[in-house]
């Protein structure tokens, strides 16, 4: 008899907020976030390197993204998580995993820190974090980082959290009415885990 696989919807709603890692937390984006998500999203090193954060970052966009990230979690197709640093409980960025879906096994990471906050290995954590929750939890077996070319924080990132990089995809994606290739990054739940 086949087996009827667990939806991504039933999956997050099993999840427990925050998912805690050893000095970030991932929490749930809520309207308090958003003052936060301003401040450090109007820096243009996030709208350059991203497809959908606009600059400049608006009040109306965090608040849109706030509720776009709850429907994503309800319906089971994104989760996407505010990062907490635990110890001051400042807001340090956003991570997400995006195109879950039903019947499918794989889905894409995405993650940003404000400025202040990088290179001290948040984002390493955070995304390890979302990573071993999306192969334990979710049951993802396939997890891809799609990253511009000129993106180097991105790109050693994705390998210090043991993603292999597996090729250029030519003009993948329009950004500002251009056409943009890709460099694919993807991590197998069998892949072993990342030396550091
Ligand atoms: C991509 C991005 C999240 C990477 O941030 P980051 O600060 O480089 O990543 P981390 O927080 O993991 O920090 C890693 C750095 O901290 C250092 N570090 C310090 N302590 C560390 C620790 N305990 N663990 C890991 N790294 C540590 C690392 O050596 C590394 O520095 P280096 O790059 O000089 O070698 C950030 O550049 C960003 O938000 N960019 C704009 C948005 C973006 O590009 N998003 C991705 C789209 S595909």
């Amino acid at each position: 008899m086949a087996v009827r696989p667990t939806s991504p919807r039933t999956r997050i709603a099993r999840l427990r907020f925050p998912l805690r890692g050893r000095r970030v937390d991932l929490v749930i984006p809520v309207p308090p976030h958003v003052r936060s998500f301003v401040a450090l999203l109007n820096d243009p090193s996030v709208a350059r390197w991203t497809l959908h954060v606009p600059h400049p970052y608006l009040t109306r966009d965090g608040q849109k993204w706030v509720r776009h990230a709850t429907a994503g979690r309800r319906s089971g197709r994104w989760l996407g998580l505010t990062v907490v640093r635990r110890s001051d409980g400042a807001v340090l960025g956003g991570v997400g995993l995006h195109d879950l879906e039903t019947g499918r096994t794989r889905a894409e990471v995405g993650y940003w820190l404000g400025r202040e906050y990088r290179g001290q290995g948040y984002a390493t954590e955070a995304v390890d974090l979302l990573v071993r929750t999306g192969f334990r939890r979710l049951g993802l077996h396939r997890i891809e980082a799609r990253v511009f070319p000129g993106n180097a924080a991105s790109r050693a990132l994705a390998r210090r959290c043991g993603f292999r990089y597996e090729g250029r995809m030519r003009d993948e994606v329009q950004k500002d009415g251009c056409w943009r290739s890709t460099l694919l990054f993807a991590r197998i739940a069998s892949d072993p885990p990342p030396r550091r």
